[in-house]
Formats: structure tokens, C-alpha cells, sequence
């Protein structure tokens, strides 16, 4: 009979972009088998969102953002612009994030978005997106965490950790640092160099591997199986500690400039006029959106959440916009704080907030930044991994991946299987890759889902133009239009090696595609069902 439902079968097209509809798609949640525990307030939403967005990006990208990098240029005190830029964008996206998840409240965020308006293949392609931000993005932040644990115990006890300890297999360094180094001595340390010309960096294979980094993310896997309100209540008591050191941090320096000292801000914002503010105009404010990005993802893991919230049409929108509306503010503060105290060639790269405080003259507040960092950082960790394991658990629940990863854990109402499998990949990932590469995949992946929620929302305005939307973006098309468009104009700013191993992976996600998901979704058994109740 499959024989002659597969002479049958519809064409590759249609099958490629055959749509979910959402009707079915909210009732399939809603299938005892698949629930899960509704435990999640508007105030946890918001605390999720804070504690996915506040962590390296402010506190471990911001210092090389502001001054430059290898390959990047120096946005200089203007990336205060580089963070009302993204800013703006990412409240367009989150308008858009807002009217779709209040209208289809699924753990799948985008992808399920874009099942259920540009077809199967463009939502694996954006849930595919969504693995590379969720998990690539929290690699990229277990290695920050690894960094913000050495500052701390360098501050408080001296210590320094052997660097086989706390190193990425994987990493890159300028060929300038390379300069003056004793040669025999890096060689022993570094058995294998790929030059990385894009960026004019050079990979190093080391003998190295990121411990504390592979832990971290084992313990927050742990925890996410145990359960998502033991994860949310871990969450929020780590959101109130970044939270109020970045509000410290804030509160010192405006004591600092206020306390006599606006002519170093002035000084250095603009002793030579606009040169100084911005030193290389548009081009570096683009650059530094396009590295800040990444601090700004994670408002919309708040959607992801969807399905384990209590009232999810009131209060994802708040969470996801509250959430936002607070860490932009935090952001510009806090850059405004570091670009206006510190000179812009003595901006500490690795840690900006720390280098403020100790130039500032209070470096015993390098434990307390540190310990902020650190429970920052977790917190982002424990956020994105469940944001990760969800989409997953989507995907696998529709049949494009072994459905038997969809399995809901009888006692815990977590997705266990799908939450160790993430587990592992980020683990492993985190004790391999740089972090710059794996932070700017993660943009890549990020920016793709957004403009593709942003086309998702004005498509669906006019395929289903009745539809109860809880949540309806203002003025029209203006905000998915401009939020689709800010997305591609970011993502040009990003190097093209990033582009080539993102490409890679979602090469990856074709084989994976076209060998598993296109003939085993449920979709195509359902039409192949459909065809042979017509031969029939
Ligand atoms: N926004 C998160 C961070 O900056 C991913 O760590």
C-alpha cells in the first residue's frame, strides 16, 4: 500500500512546504502524553528573560566591542549607539515574538511559528537556527563562565589555574600575540595552527580542555531534569545577584562622574568631537551591534517557556518585552559607565566592568563584580539550556527527529531525553570551541530565527487574518517589516568565517533533513494516510 501512496504522493514542493495548521498544532500540545507542568507567572517570565539576556555578553564581550579585536573594528564610546541600534531592532522582533506567541503559546517558539506559515522545511531550517542560538550560544557562555571563575579566584585568593585546565581545545589568538612569545615553549602547548585569515587570527589545537566549563553545563542539565520551577527558583536568586551588581556597578560610576569627575567623561567621549565618540563612524557602530547582539539574545527564550505558563497570552508578552525594556536600559548604562571613565585604549578586553572598577580605584570590588558575573552567566546557562532542550523536544515531538526523544519524564514532567542530548553537545562544545567563533554562530543562527518571526507574523496577518490575536503588533506591517530588515542589516556586520562554518552546519541539518525528518514527520505520514483513504 506505501507503494501506491508513494506513486501518489504529492510533489517535493508541496511536501517541503506543507504548513501546520495551528489549530492543530495548539491541540497537539495539548495531548495528555506531551504536557507539561504549568508552573510559570508573568514574573517568572520576566525574571527568565533577564536571566537569559544579562551574562558575557555585557560583562565578557562589551570591553573588546568598545575598543576592538582582532578583525573588529573599535565602535569606541558609540556603542552606547551600537546598544540603542540593536535595541530598537530587538524590540521590533520582540513586538513580533509577542503577537505570535500570544496567538500560538508552544514551547517551539519560531519553529513552531514558521511550521504553521512557510512549511515544514523552512521550520526545521529555523529550528535548526534555534539549536545553533540555544546551544552554540551556551557553549559560547560556559567558556565566559569559565573566565569570570578564574577573575574570581585570581581576586579573592591569588589563585591562578593551569591553562590546560580552563582553555578551549580549540581557540584563537592574533598573530600579534604570538609576537615575542618564547616559540618553544608555545609549540609544546600548541602541537597544531590553522591560519584563520578572515579574521587574521590563527586557530591553535592545544592540549587543553575547558573543565570547569564541561561541569557547569553537566550541573545545569541536572537541575533542568529535576524540574523547571526548581530551575526557575535557581534562576531568579541568581538574576537578584547579577542584577544588583550591575546596579552597583551603574551606582559607583554615577557617583564617580557626578562626584567631580563629568570632565573625564567629557574628555573621553570627546576630546577630539565626534572622532573620539565614534572613531570609526557607522562601520564601527555596526560592528559592535553586530558583537553585542549577542547580549540581547534571550528575551525571546521567554516564548519557549510557553507552554509551561499559567495564563501564557497575558503573560508571555510581558515577560518577553519586560524583560527586554530593562536589560536595554542596564546596557546603556553600564557602557555609558566604562566608555565615559576608562580611555579607550586602556578598556580592559576581557573584562570591561572589572578594569572600570579597579580604574575607578576599587578593586576590592573585583570579587564582588566577579561573583555577579558568575551567577549572571549561570543563570543565562540555565535559561538558554532549557530554551534549547524545548525546540528540541518540538521537533522530535513533530517526528522530524526520533519521536522517542519527545519522551516526557514520568515523575519530573521534564523532557529528560532531549535535555541530556543538548546537555552533552553543549558540554563537549564548550570544552573545544573559541568563544568568539561560537558567539558569533550563535548571532548568525539567532538574527535568521528573528527575521523569519518577523515574515512569519505579517504572512500569517494575511493567510489568517481573523485569528484571536491576544497580543497585535501596532501600525500595521511597520514593525515585522523593519524588524525582518534590522535582522539582515546586523548579520552583514558579522565575518565571513563565521559565515562559512555556519554554513556547515545547517549543510548538516539537510542531511539530517532530507535522511530522516522529510520521510518520517508526522505530517507525511498523515498525507500518505490522506492518499491511500483515496485509493481506497
Ligand atoms: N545574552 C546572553 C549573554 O550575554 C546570551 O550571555
Amino acid at each position: 500500500m506505501s507503494g501506491i501512496a508513494g506513486v501518489k504522493r504529492g510533489s517535493l514542493l508541496s511536501r517541503l512546504f506543507r504548513t501546520k495548521n495551528l489549530d492543530k498544532i495548539l491541540a497537539d500540545s495539548a495531548n495528555q502524553e506531551h504536557q507539561l507542568k504549568k508552573t510559570l507567572s508573568a514574573f517568572d517570565l520576566v525574571i527568565f528573560g533577564v536571566g537569559a539576556m544579562i551574562g558575557a555578553g555585557i560583562f565578557v564581550l562589551t570591553g573588546a566591542a568598545a575598543a576592538g579585536s582582532d578583525g573588529h573594528l573599535a565602535a569606541g564610546p558609540a556603542l552606547t549607539l551600537s546598544f540603542v541600534l540593536t535595541g530598537i531592532i530587538c524590540s521590533f522582533c520582540a513586538l513580533c515574538y509577542s503577537e505570535f506567541s500570544a496567538m500560538a503559546p508552544i514551547s517551539g517558539s519560531a519553529y513552531t511559528y514558521a511550521f504553521s506559515t512557510m512549511g515544514e522545511f523552512v521550520a526545521w531550517i529555523i529550528g535548526w537556527a534555534l539549536v545553533l542560538e540555544y546551544a552554540v550560544g551556551n557553549m559560547a557562555v560556559a567558556v565566559g563562565w569559565t573566565g569570570s571563575v578564574k577573575e574570581f579566584l585570581h581576586a579573592t585568593w591569588h589563585i591562578t589555574l593551569p591553562s590546560w585546565l580552563v582553555s578551549n581545545t580549540l581557540d584563537t589568538v592574533s598573530p600579534e600575540g604570538l609576537k615575542g612569545a618564547d616559540m618553544s615553549i608555545v609549540l609544546q602547548q600548541i602541537p597544531f595552527t590553522i591560519p584563520f585569515t578572515d579574521t587574521q587570527q590563527i586557530l591553535l589545537i592545544q592540549k587543553a580542555f575547558n573543565i570547569p566549563a564541561f561541569l557547569i553545563v553537566v550541573a545545569v542539565t541536572a537541575l533542568l531534569i529535576r524540574g523547571v520551577s526548581e530551575s526557575a527558583k535557581t534562576a531568579a536568586v541568581m538574576v537578584f545577584i547579577k542584577s544588583s551588581v550591575v546596579l552597583l556597578f551603574i551606582a559607583v560610576g554615577a557617583m564617580f562622574l557626578f562626584g567631580g569627575h563629568m570632565d573625564v567623561l567629557q574628555h573621553n567621549w570627546f576630546a577630539d568631537g565626534w572622532k573620539t565618540f565614534s572613531p570609526n563612524g557607522l562601520p564601527g557602530i555596526i560592528t559592535g551591534a553586530s558583537t553585542i547582539f549577542f547580549a540581547y539574545i534571550g528575551f525571546d527564550a521567554v516564548s519557549t517557556a510557553a507552554e509551561e505558563t499559567k495564563n501564557p497570552q497575558r503573560d508571555i508578552p510581558i515577560g518577553i518585552m519586560g524583560s527586554l525594556a530593562l536589560c536595554t536600559i542596564l546596557y546603556i548604562l553600564v557602557t555609558s559607565v566604562i566608555t565615559g571613565i576608562v580611555p579607550l585604549g586602556q578598556i580592559n578586553k576581557e573584562a570591561a566592568v572589572v578594569g572600570a572598577m579597579n580604574f575607578m580605584g576599587y578593586p576590592w570590588a573585583s570579587w564582588m563584580i566577579s561573583v555577579g558575573a558568575i551567577a549572571g552567566l549561570s543563570s543565562v546557562l540555565l535559561v538558554l539550556q532549557m530554551g534549547g532542550t524545548r525546540i528540541f523536544y518540538a521537533i522530535a515531538r513533530d517526528g522530524l527527529l526520533p519521536q522517542a526523544l519527545a519522551k516526557i519524564h514520568p515523575k519530573f514532567q521534564t523532557p529528560h531525553i532531549c535535555t541530556v542530548i543538548v546537555g552533552l553537545f553543549v558540554a563537549l562544545g564548550s570544552g573545544l570551541l573559541p568563544i568568539n567563533l561560537l558567539a558569533e554562530m550563535c548571532n548568525i543562527g539567532t538574527l535568521g530565527a528573528f527575521m523569519i518571526v518577523c515574515i512569519g507574523v505579517a504572512i500569517l496577518r494575511f493567510t489568517d487574518p481573523d485569528r484571536k490575536r491576544p497580543f497585535k503588533s501596532p501600525l500595521g506591517l511597520t514593525f515585522p517589516v523593519l524588524g525582518a530588515l534590522g535582522c539582515v542589516y546586523v548579520m552583514s556586520g558579522l565575518p565571513l568565517f563565521t559565515w562559512v562554518v555556519t554554513g556547515a552546519w545547517f549543510l548538516l541539518g539537510m542531511v539530517l533533513y532530507f535522511g530522516y525528518g522529510f520521510w518520517n514527520s508526522n505530517l507525511n505520514q498523515e498525507m500518505d494516510d490522506v492518499q491511500i483513504e483515496l485509493l481506497r
